[in-house]
């Protein structure tokens, strides 16, 4: 597997930031985004992912460190920088212009011209699903429109990495879907993804790998399915006997809802869905279901952000 974007050591101080101190953004991050992967970055307000973002985009110099970006060093060189689409936090488009107008406007600073610009400009206009509104004014685009606008300019260069600072932030649900179904197809076409969000179940929902950065540190990094452990089983039950709630109790299936003899029992943290399923049976339950729970994302990122509160105020 290749690597799309590659970090080392990279560290970022703000020179007298904050009233005059310098604020440590980043602390030599380690951050590794595999080719074709959507890779969600993730930390609380302030923990550094538009800084590490806006340096993997040569906006920003880091202080320390350094950085590839599909295998090259100079990051700043024009065939590198047209394999990267951007789309900023909270973008803004000129209101006056249609929203076609601005996608073609990004594609000329690209330097597409000619047909190549109008077959591209039709293509990704197509693909965010802006075809109805395309010749309207900006100024009358809904969020949702907006945010589609901007999607279709970080992709005119037909970009092998696209880089998107909270997408989906104040988009309603349907909304919200339909970007994550196009971000999933542009992952499955081969684009590497690297998507920065506080939206944790959208995050949860689409993406391969993540990580977790608090305070210019990444806390955790990996592929969702190692980073979020099995918690617990739910089990659904029928013939749940008042005698037998207690039983259940006792044997260590805790009854968390009841409506005559139907109910929902938790099996303890460690105690295999196997297992509980066998103690069902031993106290004569009948099983109607059983979902063995994963740690969500969200539980995850309370979990690492919290350690690394206790850590740094001890
Ligand atoms: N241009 C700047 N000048 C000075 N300090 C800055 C600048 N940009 C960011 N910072 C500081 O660097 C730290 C990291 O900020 P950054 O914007 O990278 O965080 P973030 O993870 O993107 O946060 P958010 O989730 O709120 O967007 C913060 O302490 C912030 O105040
Ligand atoms: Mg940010």
């Amino acid at each position: 597997m290749s690597t799309a974007v590659k970090t080392t050591k990279l560290s970022k101080i703000y020179e007298g930031a904050l009233r005059g101190r310098d604020v440590h953004a980043l602390k030599a991050l380690d951050l590794e985004i595999n080719e074709g992967e959507i890779f969600a970055y993730l930390g609380p307000n302030g923990s550094g992912k538009t800084t590490t973002i806006k340096i993997i985009l040569g906006l920003l110099f880091p202080t320390s460190g350094s950085l590839e970006v599909f295998g090259a060093k100079n990051i700043h060189s024009a065939a590198v920088k047209r394999n990267i689409g951007y789309l900023p936090e909270g973008a803004y488009y000129p209101e006056f212009l249609r929203g076609e107008e601005v996608i073609e406007y990004y594609g000329k600073l690209y330097g597409l011209h000619g047909r190549d610009l109008k077959r591209r400009l039709d293509e990704v206009i197509d693909l965010v699903g802006l075809a109805h509104a395309r010749k309207r004014l900006v100024r009358s685009y809904s969020k949702g429109m907006r945010q589609r606008v901007g999607l279709a300019q970080a992709l005119i260069s037909d970009p092998k990495l696209l880089i998107l600072d909270e997408p989906t932030t104040g988009l309603d649900p349907i909304a919200r879907k339909e970007i994550r179904d196009i971000l999933a197809n542009l992952r499955n076409a081969g684009k590497t993804l690297l998507i920065s969000s506080h939206e944790l179940l959208e995050a949860e929902m689409i993406s391969d790998r993540a990580g977790i950065l608090y305070e210019g540190v990444l806390q955790a990094e990996g592929r969702l399915d190692e980073l979020l452990l099995q918690r617990d089983t739910a089990l659904e039950v029928d013939g749940l006997t008042p005698e037998l709630v207690e039983k259940s109790e006792a044997a260590g299936l805790r009854v968390e809802d009841r409506l005559g003899e139907r109910g929902k029992l938790r099996a303890p943290e460690g105690l295999s869905a196997y297992d509980a399923i066998r103690r069902c049976g031993e106290l004569g339950l009948k099983l109607v279901s059983v979902a063995p729970r994963r740690e969500t994302l969200e539980e995850l990122f309370v979990r690492v952000i919290g350690a690394a509160k206790t850590s740094r105020s001890a």
